[in-house]
């Protein structure tokens, strides 16, 4: 885009109808908060800056977004939008477009807002919607022939107005000088007594000026954030979009509607995705992966051809190819598994490192490992790797087998092709080719019978 453009996002509300102790600006949609989608999709127009208004809770928001590129402005009293947008313009380059957007419309397209900026060159415009139940919202003022004349709020409406169904979605974009001819004639004389950004438009039209409005393609994607119901209204159409965004590039997913991506999921060709699946944070699926019913995967990778099971919960793990993982596995940070490897159910993992075509399959601890090579881990074996103080390694070479109910106190080390019988605590070191057996002996009693039975003696 050729024109100087500067983008202020006003999020210094304090979102009473949430009814929460968070700023309304960081409650999330899809993982991420809704303030964020916003500067994200600003970035997309590439501005020369972007000026977030803060006030209510400032600290905390500057905190969370405090990667991003932005200037903070501080509203100290939270006086109107058209109040928040006046705190920013000393900061703003006086021969730019100014768009304003707010940080409670998250869900405002990137190609919506290139329409809007594209006309604001020539004067001040603003994006409007039509819906079906305007309650709440701004609406639009319009004369005989149609063109715009000013938004009156919902609680300052006649109830003739009140039936007009087009919106205002609080987007307005203009040349920063028409920014600065008009904001500061704005009155707070109305039921609120807060100063409207809305009212600029009116004082350019009384100026000769003619205000431009677009009207959103879609009714959903101006849905502003003002309470809990809305929030959830906004979270699943973010979700929607981005299962349909999924299937689009070939995902086969089960039920869309019960799908939770809260971060970002990329997928390889012919993944499978069945119901009440959520990914959380970084997560990429390689091709022919499947993810069965609930599992919980957060900042995960799975390399082609491995199935996680369902109920399965993986956390900073890193899935190699042709895995098997669950049903009911939970792999914990640091999980590695290498080709072939196999986690099975009620299994716990933690920073382990599973070697190719080892199998840990029923009931056991994997923490602080590294297994080999085809490694056979028996039934509710445990590594012990904390002594109450300091956690230890536990180093098993390839080929080992490990027999069921074995307890393996760390530190210690199992060299290749060694074998732990069933039932021993392992406290020393197992050489190559060994057999450790660490149980009492077996001791059978002839002719016994159980005390108060025919048999017995008394
Ligand atoms: C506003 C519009 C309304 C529009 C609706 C669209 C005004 C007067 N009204 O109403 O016409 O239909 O949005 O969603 O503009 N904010 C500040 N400082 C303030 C007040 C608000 O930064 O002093 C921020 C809020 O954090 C929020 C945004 O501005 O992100 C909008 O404020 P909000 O109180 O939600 O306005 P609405 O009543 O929704
Ligand atoms: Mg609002």
């Amino acid at each position: 885009m050729v024109m100087k453009l500067e983008v202020v996002i006003l999020a210094a509300g304090q979102g009473k109808r949430m009814k929460s102790r968070l700023p309304k600006v960081l409650h999330t949609v899809g993982g991420m908060p809704l303030l964020e989608h916003v500067i994200r999709t600003a970035k997309g127009l590439e501005p020369m800056a972007i000026h977030v208004v803060v006030g209510h809770g400032s600290e905390q928001v500057q905190h969370a977004l405090a990667q991003y590129d932005i200037n903070w402005v501080v509203q100290e009293q939270q006086l109107g939008t058209g109040h928040a947008v006046l705190q920013a313009l000393p900061a703003i380059a006086d021969d730019c477009v100014v768009l304003v957007l707010y940080a409670d419309v998250p869900l405002i397209r990137l190609s919506t807002l290139k329409k809007l900026v594209q006309h604001a060159q020539a004067g001040p415009g603003l994006l409007t919607a039509r819906v079906q139940n305007p309650g709440g919202y701004g609406r639009i003022l319009r004369d005989a022939k149609g063109a715009l004349v000013g938004v009156v709020e919902d609680k300052d409406a006649t109830p003739l107005e009140r039936e007009i169904q087009e919106i205002n979605t609080g987007l307005v974009a203009a040349p920063h000088r028409d920014f600065v001819a008009y904001l500061p004639r704005v009155k707070r004389e109305n039921q609120q007594g807060e100063y409207y950004l809305p009212d600029i438009l009116s004082l350019a039209v009384d100026h000769g000026k003619t205000v431009f409005s677009c009207v959103a393609d879609s009714e959903l994607e101006i849905l502003g954030v003002n309470d809990r119901i809305q929030l959830n209204q906004v979270e699943r159409e973010y979700q929607r979009r981005q299962a349909e965004q999924l299937m689009r590039e070939g995902v086969n997913i089960v039920d869309p509607a019960r799908l939770d991506i809260r971060g970002s999921l990329s997928c390889g060709e012919d993944v499978s995705i069945d119901i009440n699946v959520i990914f959380e944070g970084r997560v990429i699926l390689g091709n022919d992966v499947s993810v069965g019913a609930n599992c919980v995967l957060s900042d995960v990778s799975v390399a082609d051809g491995s199935v996680i099971h369902p109920m399965s919960h993986l956390q900073g793990a890193a899935i190699g190819k042709g895995c098997s993982v669950g049903p009911y596995a939970r792999l914990r940070p640091g999980t590695v598994l290498s080709e072939g490897a196999r986690v099975g159910n009620f299994v716990e993992t933690k920073k382990a490192n599973i070697g190719p075509k080892s199998k840990v399959n029923h009931l056991s601890y994997m923490g602080d490992c590294d297994l080999g090579a085809e490694v056979n881990i028996g039934a509710g074996t445990i590594t012990c790797n904390y002594d109450g103080v300091n956690k230890h390694q536990t180093d098993i070479g390839n080929g080992v087998f490990v027999g069921s109910n074995s307890t393996l106190v760390a530190p210690l080390q199992i060299e290749e092709q060694g074998f732990v019988a069933a039932g021993s605590t392992i406290t020393g070191n197992v050489g190559k080719r060994e057999l450790a057996v660490s149980r009492a002996r077996q001791r059978n009693i002839e002719g016994w019978a159980r005390p108060g039975t025919r048999d017995s003696k008394d």
